[in-house]
């Protein structure tokens, strides 16, 4: 029970990624506050761990309303009695050509991805200072912000903007002893997936991938299971690419045909 006495929350943890990340997380040990704005499922997530015998919480927020992720924060730092890990992970996304993408688009992603994974860092962040805790902040980026893919004009520009964020905020905490850190997934199966990768998408991303399949939410979560833990206290700025090769490969022609 590596995390055994930590408490950590984690953002979108309702369903897809952000659930197998909190059910890791819980199975090291930590006490978990589970936030999303599905109601019913983040009820059923946290009842799901607590029947477990994990500590859980579920906070019931859409990350849309800025104003109240401080809140809510705060409040469920001061609920567990402490606050030591950070995952944002809530997401969304969107894939369309660059001629389509409106301007109410980037502001409906950016507000998410962008805007709402900087409020909570902030606040988590601001938490642990003033508690003098070395604590750990986990972003879900995305290999859409290290490679410039077709219909990511909004995702992928907003995703990058996560691993710059959590450049910046590594320099700036760690003489506080806190660690960020992001996880760059390459194509995931999750109901996020499943609406938006048609069968042609999907054989592009197969072929794209040197592994050639999709990962699972729970690659990523043992991803973040490495980063919050304590092998990793010297790591911090990094991004770490849970995506089968892709982000590493240049041309695919099979080796066979090398000759
Ligand atoms: N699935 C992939 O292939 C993939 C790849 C790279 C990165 N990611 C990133 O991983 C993260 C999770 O993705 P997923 O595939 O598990 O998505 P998902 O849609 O399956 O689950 C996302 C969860 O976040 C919650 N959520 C979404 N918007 C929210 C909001 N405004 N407020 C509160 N909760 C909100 C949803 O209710 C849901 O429970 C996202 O940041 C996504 O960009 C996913």
């Amino acid at each position: 029970m590596p995390l055994r006495g930590k408490r950590a929350i984690v953002t979108g943890a309702a369903a897809g990624i952000g659930r197998a990340i909190a059910e890791r997380l819980a199975r090291m040990g930590a006490a978990l506050t589970l936030i999303d704005r599905a109601h019913e499922a983040v009820e059923g997530a946290a009842e799901a761990l607590r029947a477990r015998g994990a500590h859980a919480r579920a906070v019931v927020l859409d990350m849309a309303e800025l104003d109240q992720i401080e809140p809510a924060i705060r409040e469920s730092a001061r609920a567990m009695g402490g606050l030591e890990i950070l995952v944002n992970n809530a997401g969304i996304a969107a894939q369309k050509p660059f001629l389509e993408h409106s301007v109410a688009d980037f502001e409906r992603i950016y507000r998410i991805n962008v805007l709402a994974l900087f409020a909570a860092s902030r606040a988590a962040a601001a938490w642990m200072v003033e508690h003098r805790v070395p604590g750990r902040i986990v972003n879900i980026a995305s290999v859409a912000g290290l490679r410039g893919s077709t219909g990511r004009a909004a995702y992928g520009s907003s995703k990058a903007a996560v691993i710059n964020l959590t450049q910046v905020a590594a320099q700036e905490l760690a003489p506080y002893g806190i660690t960020v850190n992001a996880v760059a997934p390459g194509p995931i199966e999750t109901d996020l997936v499943r609406a938006m990768h048609s069968e042609r998408t999907r054989a592009g991303w197969i072929r794209e991938v040197p592994m050639g399949r999709y990962g699972e939410p729970e690659d990523v979560a043992e991803a973040v299971a490495y980063l919050v833990g304590d092998g990793a206290r010297y790591v911090t700025g990094h991004v770490l690419c849970v995506d089968g090769g892709f982000a590493a490969a240049g041309l695919l022609i099979p080796v066979g045909d090398l000759r």
